[in-house]
């Protein structure tokens, strides 16, 4: 009986540390004048992370629950720790609007009445969306409020049942797609009566509005190594990873023909790694459309044609495994001191990259800035490095890989890292 002593002793009791007091389990670098502080260690793989309105910072502890972190604590003089919701099954998604918190479990979203002064919600979770396809190999469910402020709809996403599942073709599988619930509609409301807002989106790990009509969406590649034709050399470093948009100020095309790709269609993101084994795609721009050749009717061809598939806005690093995405708007209520990231980053996206698995070497581990101009992409920009592993050669291991990123009122960017069980706060250094 010593395990369950000593899981219930690490949850009773409300754990403080010290500001400034932590080392990163392994290291980091940074960015010129951007510095990384550890806040907290040894949680339980934290997830999704978002601030409440009274700035606690409510985490997703898979295998625990939802934790809540203050640094406004009398009894502590740093951040404390405290267990908000008790339950193994929580996955990614979390979302909060005053006394309303949102968590998603592989099947079903739940609401909770939840009170920010005492970090405690009230009595039991209601479903709020049922009946989505269990998760298969990820479990990501990301969930989104619209609009924050006064939000009336909830977005719910599914992802893949398989590496490369062919189910994801329609969209009523459910599988690899964003769907859309009035808030104002009676509890639970199944999953498939939602309105699909696009499909054929692998893993659609995080979604944010830029401006309120415009989705940007990131999405995690397929691995490749078993496709026929593809070398080990060429798929180390494709297909890319993506930032896709869905324009919901566009009618046409209608819901139903935003079909982002998969499983059919995918993405170069390098066409010479392979000039030798694999030397059709050497002509290929990066970022430019190809087919698995999974149908012959779906050829590269097809998936070139906007008709049939919406190519990505921009292409990450293959392997880079993009898992949330944020837009910096400081507000008017945004307090301003010496750590608030630079005012001039002010409507970039910032995107975590949770890493490669398969990839030599080793890619990920970081957070990087998306410079973005009047609601698009800087073009050619890419993407910048905020914060990385310093070693990637030693990753995975006690790597940071960073998932839930959150900014505080103060203008500084919150990262959580599942499997070194790390939360980091990213500032003006
Ligand atoms: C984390 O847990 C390990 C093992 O229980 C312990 O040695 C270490 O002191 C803990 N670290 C912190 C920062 O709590
Ligand atoms: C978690 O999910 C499992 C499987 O569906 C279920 O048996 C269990 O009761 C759930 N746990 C909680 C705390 O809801
Ligand atoms: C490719 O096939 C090998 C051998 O069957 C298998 O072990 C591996 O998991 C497969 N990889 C992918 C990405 O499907």
């Amino acid at each position: 009986m010593l395990l369950p002593v000593l899981l219930l002793l690490r949850l009773v009791h409300a754990q403080c540390t010290a500001h400034n007091s932590l080392a990163f389990l392994s290291p980091v670098s940074s960015a010129p004048a951007i510095t990384a502080t550890a806040v907290f260690s040894n949680l339980s793989s934290p997830r999704g992370i978002v601030f409440d309105s009274h700035h606690n910072l409510l985490v997703v502890e898979r295998g625990l629950g939802i934790t809540a972190f203050t640094s406004s604590s009398p009894t502590c003089n740093g951040w404390l720790r405290t267990v908000v919701v008790q339950n193994a099954n929580f996955t990614q998604g979390l979302q909060v609007h005053e006394n309303s918190l949102y968590v998603s479990t592989s099947g079903e979203v739940w609401r909770y009445v939840y009170d920010p002064l005492s970090r405690t919600v009230h009595g039991g979770p209601q479903v709020v969306i049922n009946g989505i396809p269990p998760d298969g190999e990820l479990t990501t469910r990301p969930i989104l409020l619209h609009p924050p402020t006064n939000p009336s709809t909830l977005l719910v996403s599914c992802s893949l049942a398989s590496n490369i599942d062919l189910t994801a073709r329609l969209p009523s599988s459910g599988r690899s797609q964003i769907r859309s619930f009035s808030l104002l509609a009676p509890p639970p409301q199944p999953f498939f009566t939602g309105t699909l807002l696009a499909y054929g989106i692998r893993n659609p790990a995080a979604f944010a509005f830029l401006p309120s009509t415009r989705l940007w969406v990131v999405d995690n590649g397929a691995s490749i190594d078993n496709v026929t034709g593809l070398t080990a050399a060429f798929v180390n470093d494709n297909p890319a990873d993506e930032l896709n948009l869905v324009d919901l100020s566009d009618p046409a095309p209608p819901a139903e023909g935003r079909f982002y790709g998969f499983p059919d269609c995918t993405t170069i993101w390098n066409p010479d790694a392979d000039p030798v084994g694999d030397p059709q795609y050497t002509g290929f721009e990066r970022g430019a459309q190809f087919s698995l050749l999974l149908e012959p009717e779906r050829g590269n061809a097809w998936c070139q044609d906007v008709k049939n598939n919406v190519p990505p806005r921009l292409s990450f690093q293959a392997h880079s495994v993009p898992l949330d995405l944020k837009f910096f708007f400081p507000t008017p209520t945004t307090t301003h001191s010496s750590q608030s990231l630079p005012h001039a980053w002010a409507g970039d996206a910032f995107v975590t990259f949770h890493g490669s698995f398969d990839r030599t070497p080793p890619t990920g581990y970081a957070v990087v800035r998306v410079p973005f101009s009047q609601s698009e992409p800087a073009a050619t920009a890419g993407d910048t490095v905020l914060v990385q592993a310093s070693d990637l050669a030693t990753c995975p291991g006690t790597c940071i890989r960073p998932v839930g990123l959150a900014f505080s009122h103060d203008g500084r960017l919150f990262v959580s890292s599942d499997s070194s069980g790390e939360l980091f706060v990213i500032s003006a250094a």
